[in-house]
């Protein structure tokens, strides 16, 4: 029974200290690392969302053994580079194009077929701007008008080292090129407009791959090894993301946020909010062994904030986080405006157009010329009847505008959220907001 969300607006200011699940581009590559890697390794705060689920279940069906210790941790029995068996079933990737971009790029070494699948929405990203460049190393992929659409059949083989040059900046594109790159003859290198998030590369890095990096190029020779680690997953900035808006959103709240996920390539929300003039106070050093990835303590407050502008080349490093910073702009200061934002129209869905539909009728004053957004703040919201477009990062930030909004809203198809924060609902509980799950009528 598909589920929805009944809001009110937040009467009190919420309160607490969150830490947050293990990021999701982090946890797939912990269980895609520990799986290729020699030895055992073991992970703490791993993502237990339906997209990394996925990513767990496809390297178990690929002869993977993956113990689950406890809550968020994993033991990942490595079987090597040239360990994996071929799949007896199809590989189901639900709604995580990350785990279906990267695993092609995997795939496409292994001397075995596999075919790729997922949902409607999945099944509805464009998969050639992959297909092509492992295509050009060797393998064969094939599906729905040649190879841009899932289910694919990806097989792999004898692949040689190429140049690649991205037109668009893509991490899953990337990744893809170079764990295909560990498997071929010769180097790999892949280069892009403006740097994507870069775990991949310190991941290679800290499993012990060297590769090579100048300016927004990267180099992998392939026959590599990779050797087991141990570490603790940095939260999820993106999930943080929504916590991070309720705590400006909301008069008087206070929140602080515990080992954040602190990665340049990942960070445009911090850099944004700054020059929105939001209080931002760094609070701590965290401890802990976060392995390839730092992170950061800091607290939030309500402050009255300006409108931004985020140029092109500042997408990547908060492509995830546009819509909840949408939600924002319908209170700063003056208009907003984030330019030409292409990409967003190819994630879990048209996310220009869901967070203009989803926004809309609760009043904000949001517009997109092209792939141009425009939100005129400060605007008073009110609640509304929203539709998620069974996408996460929509449900997620039509909730937190309805803790703003006068009166109800109601958010249809909230299941998503478990994608991506499953303890979505507990920390807004525990955060002091108050919402009622119901059966959608
Ligand atoms: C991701 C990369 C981004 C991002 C996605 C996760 C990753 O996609 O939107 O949620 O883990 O590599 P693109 O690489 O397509 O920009």
């Amino acid at each position: 029974m598909p589920k929805s969300v009944k809001i009110r607006k937040a009467e009190k200011p919420l309160a607490g200290t969150f830490a947050f699940p293990g990021d999701k581009s982090l946890s797939h590559r912990a269980i895609m690392f520990g799986s290729l890697a020699e030895g055992t390794s073991e992970f703490s705060n791993v993502l237990e969302g339906e997209d990394c689920v996925c990513t767990r279940e496809a390297f178990e069906e690929m002869g993977v053994r993956i113990e689950r210790l406890g809550p968020g941790r994993l033991l990942v029995h490595g079987a090597g580079l040239r360990g994996l068996k071929a799949p007896k079933k199809e590989l189901w990737l639900g709604n995580s194009g990350t785990s279906m971009r990267i695993l092609m790029g995997i795939l496409a070494g292994q001397p075995f077929e596999s075919v790729l699948t997922g949902d409607p929405s999945l099944c509805s990203r464009p998969m050639k701007r992959v297909t092509t460049y492992l295509r050009q190393m060797g393998a064969d992929i094939r599906g729905r008008d040649d190879a841009n659409f899932a289910p694919l059949t990806v097989k792999g083989g004898r692949l040689k080292g190429i140049d690649a040059s991205l037109a668009v900046s893509s991490a899953q594109v990337k990744s893809a090129i170079l764990m295909a790159g560990l498997y071929a003859d010769g180097r790999t290198s892949v280069s892009e407009p403006e740097k994507s998030r870069d775990h991949t590369e310190r991941f290679l890095k800290h499993f012990g791959a060297k590769i090579g990096i100048r300016g927004n190029t990267v180099m992998v020779e392939g026959g590599q090894r990779l050797s087991a680690r141990r570490f603790e997953i940095a939260g999820d900035i993106s999930s943080a993301a929504f916590f991070m808006a309720a705590a400006v959103l909301v008069p008087g709240s206070g929140l602080s946020f515990r080992s954040v996920l602190n990665n340049p390539t990942r960070t445009g929300i911090f850099d944004v909010l700054k020059r929105m003039g939001v209080d931002f106070s760094k609070s701590g050093e965290p401890a802990g062994d976060t392995g390839p990835e730092p992170v950061i303590d800091f607290s939030l407050k309500p402050y009255p904030f300006k409108a931004f502008d985020i140029a092109h080349a500042e997408l990547p490093a908060l492509i995830d986080e546009v819509p909840i910073l949408c939600v924002l702009a319908t209170q700063a200061d003056g208009t907003s405006v984030v330019r030409d934002a292409d990409e967003l129209r190819v994630k879990e869905s048209d996310r220009i157009e869901a967070i203009i539909r989803a926004l809309s009728p609760m009043g904000a004053k949001i517009s997109a010329e092209g792939n141009t957004l425009r939100i005129q703040g400060p605007s008073k919201l009110r609640g509304a009847r929203v539709d998620s477009r069974k996408d996460h990062r929509i449900a997620m930030s039509a909730i937190i505008a309805g803790l703003i909004a006068e009166g109800e809203t109601v958010v249809d198809d909230v299941e998503c959220i478990n994608t991506s924060f499953p303890d979505f609902f507990e920390l807004l509980q525990r955060a002091g907001a108050k919402y009622e799950l119901i059966d959608t009528p």
